[in-house]
């Protein structure tokens, strides 16, 4: 049994699709319910029209609509999945807001408030349940969604540049506190990805790749679901970029 959250669109509906290919029962949590039934009816859809995925169990897959920035309905969703399947096996920490573009001085309040409480605090909320019922069951396997805006700034996105490192540090520190307790919790970021997300100059980000291209999500949910299913549990409190060399380069230097 799997949780992801934002799994109603982009990256994260990706993620959901991965993941009942594979066999996985997933419940996707979304503030935007009629995304998740759209991802979710796709998947059974799909699942329906393969025969072979009556037997394997093949796009099990249900919705809950929620908002990840309210602790309390997070709690309750972990105990809700907890008490329909008796465990949590593993969680894709995706949801997130971009908030505005504008220099410092022009931020706006009310922005750098939502952007910290929807992708840090969202974050925080979740590893908080889901960490509580992974550690009871005796293990799990988390991958939070950060971004390269994790390690490097992006002129333009202060409130998101903070959330995102706000990631990679709850990243490192639930890997630590509970590396012992048979739970690995890792990162991903993505470089430029075109989801409805984006609002950037798309034509010079796509140019900062060094690949020369935008990553796609399958490429983002292939690398969350290796690290659901298939690492070895020593890998933990890692950041791994999936950003066709975005952020190993020293820009302009040819
Ligand atoms: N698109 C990119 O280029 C890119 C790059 C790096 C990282 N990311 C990260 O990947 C994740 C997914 O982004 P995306 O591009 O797929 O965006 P998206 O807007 O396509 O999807 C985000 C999903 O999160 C949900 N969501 C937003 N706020 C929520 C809340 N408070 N509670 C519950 N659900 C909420 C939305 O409804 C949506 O379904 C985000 O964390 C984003 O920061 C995106």
């Amino acid at each position: 049994m799997t949780l992801v959250t934002g799994g109603g669109n982009g990256i994260g509906a990706a993620v959901v699709n991965r993941l009942a290919a594979s066999g996985v029962t997933v419940v996707i949590a979304d503030r935007d319910l009629e995304g998740a039934e759209r991802t979710a009816a796709r998947i059974r859809a799909e699942a329906s029209a393969e025969p072979r995925a009556r037997v394997a169990g093949v796009g099990r897959v249900e919705v809950r609509g929620i908002d990840v920035s309210d602790f309390d309905a997070v709690d309750a969703l972990v105990d809700w999945i907890v008490e329909r399947h008796g465990r949590l096996d593993d969680a894709c920490n995706c949801a997130g807001v971009t908030g505005v573009r504008a220099d410092l001085a022009e931020y706006p309040e009310a922005v750098f408030r939502r952007v910290l409480e929807v992708d840090a605090g969202g974050v925080f909320a979740c590893l908080r349940a889901e960490l509580g019922a992974m550690a009871t069951r005796g293990g799990g396997r988390v991958v939070n969604v950060a971004s390269g805006a994790a390690a490097l700034g992006v002129a333009g996105s202060s409130a998101y540049v903070a959330a995102k490192h706000a990631v990679a540090g709850l990243t490192r520190t639930a890997a630590i506190e509970y590396a012992a307790r048979g739970i690995a919790v890792n990162a991903v970021s993505p470089g430029l990805v075109m989801t409805d997300a984006v609002d950037l100059d798309v034509d010079r980000f796509v140019a900062a790749h060094p690949s020369g291209r935008p990553v796609t999500p399958e490429e983002v949910a292939d690398v969350v679901a290796w690290l659901l299913l298939d690492a070895p549990p020593q890998l933990t409190g890692a950041l791994i970029p999936i950003d066709g060399g975005l952020t190993a380069q020293i820009a302009g230097v040819a």
